[in-house]
């Protein structure tokens, strides 16, 4: 059973989606541990509702951020994560946490990367005038919202949409395809091969999952 550790900074609704997948016998997996930087984070009262050990780490706390990832890397380890998290971390992970888990720290981001990374990226494709927008699962490295594709969702953009309906459209999309990376993840069926992630054997589970791997 793949052990997970969540990274969440506030509402934790993808968090949700994870836990309600594994709760339905869906993912194989263990939430050994959620870590957040944020004391009031709604995430904290959904890892108390389903019994998950969760971890208030103060940023403030460390002289770097450098040191700040390392505390985070140590509980992960001790804990023994193989996959990261992050569901609604609003932080750029520095280098000791990327050493410890390379290919093994997933994040999802509310646009087509490498389309509107950082943040507010619903409000970037709504000010852009896009058509089409959606949601990414990516790996994570150094840059922000950089990493090798996992798989992507789109969405319509309409022409009275706002920030905040776009978001939530895009946002149905984001727990379906959050759960599906990490289960591809657990089955071991994610290759990376430089910046492109190969998935093996993989039947998408409707139309707006896109991978050019598979034709129907
Ligand atoms: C989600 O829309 C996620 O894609 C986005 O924050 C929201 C968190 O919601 N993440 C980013 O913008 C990261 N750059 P949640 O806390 O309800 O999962």
């Amino acid at each position: 059973m793949l052990k997970i550790g969540v990274l969440a900074s506030g509402r934790g609704s993808n968090f949700q989606a994870i836990i309600d997948e594994i709760e339905r016998g869906k993912l194989n997996a263990k939430i050994e541990i959620l870590i957040v930087d944020n004391p009031s984070a709604y995430a904290i009262q959904r890892a108390k509702n389903h019994g998950i050990p969760y971890l208030y780490i103060n940023p403030k706390d460390f002289p770097t951020k450098e040191a700040f990832y390392e505390k985070i890397r140590d509980e992960l380890l001790s804990r023994g994560v193989e996959l990261v998290v992050l569901a609604g971390f609003m932080r750029i992970v520095k280098k000791p946490l990327l050493d410890a888990f390379p290919n093994r720290i997933m994040n999802i981001h509310p646009a087509l990367l490498p389309s509107f990374p950082g943040l507010h990226g619903q409000k970037q494709a709504v000010d852009h005038g896009v058509k089409i927008s959606g949601c990414t699962v990516h790996f994570v490295d150094e840059g922000v919202d950089t990493g090798p594709i996992i798989i992507q969702a789109a969405v319509p953009v309409y022409p009275d949409d706002t920030e905040e309906t776009l978001s939530e459209r895009i946002l149905k999309l984001e727990h379906k395809i959050y759960p599906e990376a990490i289960r591809l993840f657990a089955e071991g069926r994610l290759v990376v091969e430089g910046r492109k992630v190969k998935i093996l054997n993989y039947k998408p589970l409707n139309a707006w999952f896109t991978n050019p791997e598979v034709r129907e």
